[in-house]
């Protein structure tokens, strides 16, 4: 059986910086799935037809400080990481039709020798099977820094409190929603990372791995 790693949690929880942390130190294959909603969302936005074809033209490319995310050569990076995508992502990912839409390409992911997959589902829906089940979280505040960081490498303006009303808003609609929501499976642990640094928290999931591994 190839090796999971499922890290599911709310935005800005750090899942996205440990994940590829991760693959890249395990040298696994890295399923960034917020991202695959995020162009979704992006390709809706374009009136592209026929989006569950033309997604899989979208190239992420990636090392441990850097990404950049290609569609048909053109980088889109910044506007897939914009305030508008990031609340356009979550208002599509309820729907069912979707969900199913975009199953398939997120399953392909799982090859040899390994997968970490991040997002909120999946060890609820995607990968239930993963025997390392982890529930990142961390402080609302701390959640917003982050996120304000984020925005500001990406060279946009932030108005703060707006930023905190998206990031609740959007908190709850992924939490709630019908569909797959973000839930705490009976097999995950939570690991609230609000005080760790990065390399805390990679020791802390590295040792999870190597026990269940
Ligand atoms: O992780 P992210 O912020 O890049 O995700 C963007 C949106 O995509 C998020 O608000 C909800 C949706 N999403 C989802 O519904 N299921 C996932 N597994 C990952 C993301």
């Amino acid at each position: 059986m190839i090796p999971i790693v499922a890290i599911d949690g709310p935005s800005g929880s750090g899942k996205g910086t440990i994940a590829k942390l991760l693959a890249l130190d395990l040298g696994w294959n890295y399923l960034d799935s917020g991202l695959i909603y995020r162009c979704y969302a992006y390709l809706s936005k374009n009136k592209i037809n026929n989006i569950k074809e033309e997604i899989l033209f979208i190239k992420h490319e990636f090392d441990s400080k850097h990404e950049k995310i290609l569609y048909k050569d053109k980088n889109i990076t910044a506007d897939i990481r914009s305030a508008e995508i990031s609340m356009l992502s979550s208002e599509i990912s309820q729907q069912q039709q979707v969900r199913d839409d975009l199953f398939k390409i997120q399953k392909a992911y799982l090859k040899e020798p390994g997968l970490v997959a991040e997002g909120r589902d999946m060890s609820s829906r995607l990968f239930p099977e993963s025997k390392v089940q982890i529930f990142l979280t961390a402080s609302l505040e701390e959640r917003l820094k982050r996120r304000l960081n984020q925005l500001r490498n990406h060279g946009q303006k932030v108005n703060i409190s707006k930023l905190k009303d998206e990031l609740t808003l959007r908190d709850q609609r992924d939490s709630l929603r019908k569909e797959s929501p973000l839930i705490k499976t009976v097999n995950s642990i939570t690991v609230d990372n609000t005080n760790e640094t990065v390399e805390e928290t990679l020791d802390l999931i590295k040792n999870i791995i190597n026990e269940r591994y």
